[in-house]
């Protein structure tokens, strides 16, 4: 637990008042900055904070930050940091012309990571997810969600499930477990997609929620993949066992998944490099968060999320990493902050509200880490020597990153 005080801060950046609604439109330019601040932090919460001019007496250690900037942690909403190995190999198949869908159709894909999984104790899963989350909070993730999904039999399901109850434990920033059952279809389920639904939402849910495993619930709605009727039959059985949903829709095509998903209530729709006017339209009408992944455009070379077109539509939007083998082996957020910037065409302000503000609402964490607000978590990056929050951009591939406080 972090016990003292931050001095001479250049700019101390995300700053807010209390709000209950993520940022959209203007306000998710908007960034609340304060020149040569102290933060007094106590027991790992931010006590207080403001001008130089009036920082108090403490007998507080104290952390000199001249010419660096402070800033909340990222908050990475979407991710699939439980795998077994690498999937490097299909990098190649990739360089020789095939798609991500050709790939998956040869043995590759998300069936080869479950067979993998399927042959791992527990205790070594954990052991690699475990180095994965350090680095992610070296990087300055201050908080992620895990999404199982690489099992796709009860037991693999609820063996990732533990894995991750067991990060949450050990993590010192919060975590949130994603059950995604429905991620593909496995081979002895081929003609058979029904059956498999009924084990994803009649069995394997139950039990899951049972032992309260989950906090959420994903479906990779998608041609090949899952369709809609699929997605509403898991948002149902969510429902029915308190888990709001958090869903894979339009990555490689829109046929209304994010319409129906937002009028059932989904928390966030995630990819959505592929839309369509009625998908802006549901969007629009709803209070469902979208969010991109601009790592997974990068690394499977499809486009990007409309991010800057989502926010001149109002709509608000987060930002994550989709940290997983097959589709963004990196759980660089500094490097998502950059692509957001000169692929997506967002301001430093809107992607750092992308990656902090309004990601800390697309997993409901919100009320303890996400800004600069007293009794929050202190849970802040301290950078290098920096111009500003474009630094972070400018650097892109880079990191400005000095120093965490978790
Ligand atoms: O978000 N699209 C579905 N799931 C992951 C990729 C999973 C994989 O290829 O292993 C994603 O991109
Ligand atoms: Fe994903």
């Amino acid at each position: 637990m972090n016990n003292l005080i931050l001095k001479n801060v250049k700019q101390l950046i995300g700053i807010t008042e209390n709000s209950s609604i993520p940022k959209k439109g203007k306000a998710q330019g908007e960034v609340g900055t304060l020149e040569n601040a102290y933060v007094v932090i106590r027991n790992g919460i931010i006590e207080d904070f403001g001008n130089m001019d009036e920082c108090p007496n403490t007998e507080l250690t104290e952390h000199d930050c001249t010419g660096k900037l402070v800033l909340p942690m990222y908050f990475d909403s979407h991710t699939h940091l439980v795998f077994a190995e690498s999937r490097s190999g299909e990098m190649n198949m990739r360089l020789h012309g095939k798609t991500y869908q050709e790939i998956a159709e040869s043995g590759g894909g998300i069936l080869n990571s479950a067979a993998k999984l399927g042959q791992m104790s527990e205790q070594q899963l954990y052991d690699a997810a475990q180095i994965r989350l350090e680095q992610a909070l070296k990087q300055g993730t201050g908080a992620l969600e895990i999404k199982s999904g690489y099992g796709l039999t009860i037991e693999d399901e609820m063996k990732m499930l533990r894995v991750i109850r067991v990060l949450k434990q050990i993590s010192p920033i919060p975590i949130k477990a994603t059950f995604l059952g429905a991620h593909a279809l496995p081979e002895e389920f081929k003609n058979n997609k029904d059956a498999y639904m009924y084990l994803v939402t009649s069995e394997m849910l139950p039990r899951i929620a049972g032992e309260g495993l989950a906090d959420y619930i994903d479906i990779f709605c998608e041609t090949g993949y899952f369709d809609l009727n699929d997605l509403k039959q898991v948002i149902e059985a969510g429902d029915k066992h308190g888990l709001k949903a958090k869903v894979h829709v339009n990555q490689f095509s829109s046929f209304g998944a994010i319409k129906l998903a937002c009028e059932m209530g989904a928390l966030s729709v995630d990819h959505l490099e592929v839309m369509k006017e009625d998908d802006y339209t549901a969007l629009q009408n709803s209070k469902t968060i979208a969010t991109g992944l601009p790592l997974c455009s990068l690394f499977l070379d499809i486009p990007y999320t409309p991010g800057r077109e989502l926010i001149n539509r109002n709509i608000p939007l987060a930002l994550a990493s989709d940290f997983n083998p097959g589709s963004a082996p990196s759980s660089n957020l500094n490097l998502a902050f950059g692509l957001a910037c000169s692929q997506m065409k967002l301001t430093p302000e809107e992607a750092f509200n992308a990656l902090t503000y309004n990601a800390s609402f697309a997993m409901e964490v919100q009320d303890e880490v996400g800004s600069i607000q007293k009794g929050k978590k202190a849970n802040l990056i301290i950078t290098k020597p920096a111009n500003g929050l474009e630094d972070i951009p400018y650097w892109f591939g880079e990191s400005i990153i000095g120093s965490i406080l978790v």
